[in-house]
């Protein structure tokens, strides 16, 4: 069911926007030491928007999600959250590179672990979402595997979808297809999407792989050493 909306959903999507401010930055930097590891940075990020990170190794992209998600605060300049912004404590859902699972349980078990009574009216609802999810990105028979068996994009995947079963208003990914291949980052890509459109997610994802992005609806921002030193919509560049 949700597979079969899923497949080919990206190819209908239209550039969207929304004026409904979440995340609000105002001239901030972060410093580490000597190094500034963001610089003046000024950015509104909306909600329902599909935002990409983009930069080079060490130009600050994961500083500034460690940032929106609240694991740092800057050394100066203004970060506003949806909670200032909007009054509300929004969900966010966090893939970040250092992913966390049980190791020694399995892919499937490790799932199982994002089932919350709070969010699904019955277990049955929940299997069927994360069975479509596994089918859609092909690890259906690999969900026997013990983590520590995993490969780094079974891995990566994994933990999209537990992500995503999480029902997040607002997701935050960093590199989440650092280790797939194009046509998997493609797979990804179209899932997000999906939730986006049709759950109003607003996605956060950072990528060194610009020339990735660029094949994807959303707006691009480029970080250069900590700078803000591009904005715009990917299908525009
Ligand atoms: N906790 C930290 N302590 C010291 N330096 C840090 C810390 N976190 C990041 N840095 C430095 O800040 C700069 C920006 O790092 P950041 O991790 O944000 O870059 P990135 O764009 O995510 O890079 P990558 O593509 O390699 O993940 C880098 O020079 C990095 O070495
Ligand atoms: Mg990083």
């Amino acid at each position: 069911m949700l597979q079969n909306s899923i497949r080919g959903f990206s190819k209908k999507r239209p550039v969207t926007s929304s004026d409904d401010t979440l995340f609000s930055l105002e001239d901030v930097s972060v410093t580490f030491g000597n190094l500034k590891a963001l610089e003046s940075v000024s950015l509104d990020i909306h909600q329902g928007e599909i935002l990409f990170v983009t930069g080079s190794s060490g130009a600050g992209k994961t500083t500034l999600l460690r940032l929106l998600a609240e694991q740092l605060k800057p050394d100066s300049g203004k970060i506003l959250l949806p909670k200032d912004l909007i009054g509300v404590r929004l969900f966010i859902s966090q893939v970040f590179q250092d992913l966390k699972f049980l190791m020694n349980k399995t892919c499937e078990e490790n799932l199982f672990h994002s089932f919350d009574k709070k969010v699904y009216k019955n277990k049955k609802i929940f299997l069927g979402e994360m069975n479509d999810l596994c089918k859609i990105l092909g690890i259906t028979d690999r969900l026997h595997l013990k983590m520590e068996q995993a490969n780094g994009g079974l891995k990566q995947k994994v933990a999209l979808i537990r992500a995503l079963l999480a029902k997040p208003e607002v997701i935050i990914l960093d590199e989440p297809t650092g280790s797939l291949d194009v046509d998997n980052a493609r797979k990804i890509y179209e899932v997000l999407s999906y939730y986006n459109m049709k759950k109003k997610l607003t996605i956060i994802w950072a990528s060194h792989n610009r020339e990735l992005v660029k094949e994807f609806t959303g707006r691009i921002i480029h970080l250069d050493s900590g700078k803000l030193v591009y904005t715009g919509h990917a299908c525009f560049i």
